[in-house]
C-alpha cells in the first residue's frame, strides 16, 4: 500500500497527540509530536536563563529528537539527548512556550527538523502548521477542534493523573490564551488548510474518534 503524509493540526489540548500516536500505531507510522520540539526550546531557553530573542545565537544547539519508552512503547521527547518529557509538560513550560514557538528563527529550525522525519513519508505528525506550512501536499489533512472547557478539562485531568499540580481555572486561561497566541502571531499562525477535514470532538470518545480517523485513512490510501 502507498504511504503518505498525514498532518493533524488544530488546538491546544484537544487531544491531537494521543488519536496521533493511535493513528500511527494502527497503521505502522512514524509519529512526530511537533508541539513537543518548540517546548523543548522553551525549556531549553528556561534552564539556561536566555531571553526569548537571545535563542537566537543558540537555536543550533538544541537537538529534538524522540525515543520509544520501553515500558510503554509511547514515545518520549528528548533534548538533546536527555529524555525531558515530564519537564515539557508542565505549566511554566506551557505557559511561556507560545512566545518561544511565535519567533521566526525557532520555527525555521524546528520546520527544517520536521520535514527532514518526514521526507519518506509514512508519517504523522501532529501541530499548529504541519497541513499548512511543513507538509502543504500532505495527502490526509485533520483540522481538530473541541470546546475550550472541555479542552481545559482535559489537560486538568491529565496532569492530576501524573500527580502534578493544577488549578483548573488557571488552566482555561492557559487554554484560551495559548489559542489566541497561536491563531494571531505573524509566522504560520494556527488556521484550517482548505483541503484539511474539520473534526469537532468535543462530545466524541476516543474509540470513535479513532475509528473515524481510520475510515478517513482507508479512504485516502484506496484513492
Ligand atoms: O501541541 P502543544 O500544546 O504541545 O504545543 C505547544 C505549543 O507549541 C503551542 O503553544 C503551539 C506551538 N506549536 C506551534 O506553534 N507549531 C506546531 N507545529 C506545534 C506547536
Amino acid at each position: 500500500m502507498k504511504k503518505i503524509t498525514i498532518a493533524i493540526d488544530g488546538h491546544s489540548s484537544c487531544g491531537k497527540s494521543t488519536m496521533a500516536k493511535e493513528l500511527a500505531k494502527r497503521v505502522g507510522y512514524i509519529y512526530v509530536d511537533t508541539g513537543a520540539m518548540y517546548r523543548c526550546c522553551t525549556l531549553y531557553a528556561m534552564r539556561n536563563n536566555i531571553a526569548p530573542a537571545d535563542l537566537v545565537q543558540h537555536i543550533n544547539d538544541i537537538k529534538v529528537s524522540f525515543q520509544l519508552d520501553p515500558e510503554t512503547g509511547k514515545p518520549l521527547a528528548c533534548l538533546n539527548g536527555e529524555v525531558v518529557e515530564n519537564e515539557i509538560r508542565g505549566m511554566e513550560v506551557s505557559s511561556r512556550v507560545s512566545e518561544i514557538a511565535a519567533l521566526p528563527f525557532v520555527r525555521s529550525a524546528m520546520v527544517d527538523q520536521q520535514r527532514l522525519m518526514g521526507q519518506d513519508k509514512g508519517v504523522v505528525m501532529d501541530g499548529r502548521d504541519i497541513g499548512t506550512t511543513v507538509f502543504p501536499d500532505a495527502e490526509l489533512k485533520i483540522f481538530v477542534t473541541a470546546s475550550d472547557e472541555i479542552r481545559a478539562q482535559r489537560r486538568y485531568d491529565e496532569l492530576k493523573a501524573k500527580g502534578q499540580e493544577a488549578d483548573f481555572l488557571d488552566i482555561l486561561n492557559n487554554v484560551r490564551e495559548r489559542d489566541y497566541m497561536d491563531s494571531h502571531r505573524e509566522v504560520s499562525p494556527l488556521r484550517k488548510a482548505e483541503d484539511a477535514v474539520l473534526l469537532d470532538n468535543s462530545n466524541m470518545t476516543i474509540e470513535e474518534q479513532n475509528e473515524w480517523l481510520m475510515q478517513r485513512f482507508n479512504e485516502r490510501t484506496a484513492e
